[in-house]
């Protein structure tokens, strides 16, 4: 398999740690955000081969634009990894943040999947990674309302494209990352603080690419994020509801 790796958000947190254990791993990383400076100065850091494409993936056609320039570097890693959140009531939020949120946690996500997966899929190799959240296993989030819409789409999404794939006997593998609090630049830009201790965001990405390769289709770092997610499946829907309305308001700086 070619060792080509792809990874959006890469210029902070989890996708720039994901970034580095796969370039440690061998792989040519491919690093992908809006911050060409940050960008930059991860690539140089980095031991092995690297390149960098300038994108703000929640315009579609940008998507479609670094795409159609990777297409032939034949990718067979791909991680959507870029995203972010914000915190307060959903009468408040302003709509054009949530419709840009859709935009970059859904959007890309959902285009990029289906560009590269036909030619994962076409090779009969490769693996993506999606970047999706506790949030996404909840029946939703007072006070997050629209970010954990977003991400139980992405487990959605996965979560269908994995059996598909499966049931097909495919050798192309997706599974989804779903991490609790986890210690990157998320919260300053979600305008929120964790209410219970993050983990790292090396310790995260280091779970997910392990998970990804093992050809997990759901992946949750760390034990307590684990045991509060089995916890709140067996919870009734309103309850559950009520307890992550009570977590997102102790989270309110
Ligand atoms: N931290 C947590 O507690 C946590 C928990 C669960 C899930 N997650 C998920 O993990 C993923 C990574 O977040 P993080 O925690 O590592 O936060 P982060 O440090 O804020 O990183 C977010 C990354 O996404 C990129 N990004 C945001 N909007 C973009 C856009 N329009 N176009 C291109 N890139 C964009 C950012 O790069 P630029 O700003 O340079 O564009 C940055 O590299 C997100 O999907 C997030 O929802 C985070």
């Amino acid at each position: 398999m070619s060792k080509t790796a792809l990874i959006t958000g890469a210029s902070s947190g989890i996708g720039a740690e994901i970034a580095k254990i796969l370039s440690s791993e061998g792989f040519k990383v491919i690093l992908t955000a809006r911050r060409e400076n940050k960008l930059r100065s991860l690539a140089d850091s980095l031991c092995g081969e690297s390149r960098i494409v300038v994108c703000d993936l929640s315009l579609p056609e940008e998507c479609e634009r670094l795409y159609n320039e990777l297409k032939n570097e034949k990718i067979s890693v791909l991680v959507n990894n870029a995203g972010f959140g914000s915190l307060g009531k959903f009468t408040e939020i302003p709509l054009e943040t949530e419709l840009k949120m859709i935009d970059t946690n859904i959007k890309a996500v959902h285009i990029l999947t289906k560009l590269f997966l036909k030619d994962f899929v076409k090779a009969d190799r490769g693996y993506i990674l999606n970047v999706a959240s506790s949030a996404g296993l909840m029946p939703g989030g007072p006070m997050m309302a629209a970010y954990y819409a977003t991400k139980s789409y992405v487990v959605s999404l996965t979560g269908a494209i994995y059996e598909e794939l499966r049931s097909s006997g495919s050798n192309v593998h997706i599974s989804a990352l779903c991490p609790g609090p986890v210690d990157t630049e998320f919260n300053s830009v979600a305008g929120c603080e964790f209410s219970v201790g993050p983990i790292s965001a090396r310790e995260c990405a280091e779970t997910g690419v392990s998970g990804l390769f093992e050809k997990k289709l759901i992946i949750v770092p760390g034990k307590t994020i684990r045991l509060s997610e089995a916890a709140a499946r067996l919870t009734p829907r309103k309850l559950a509801l009520a307890v992550a309305g009570k977590i997102q308001h102790s989270k309110i700086k």
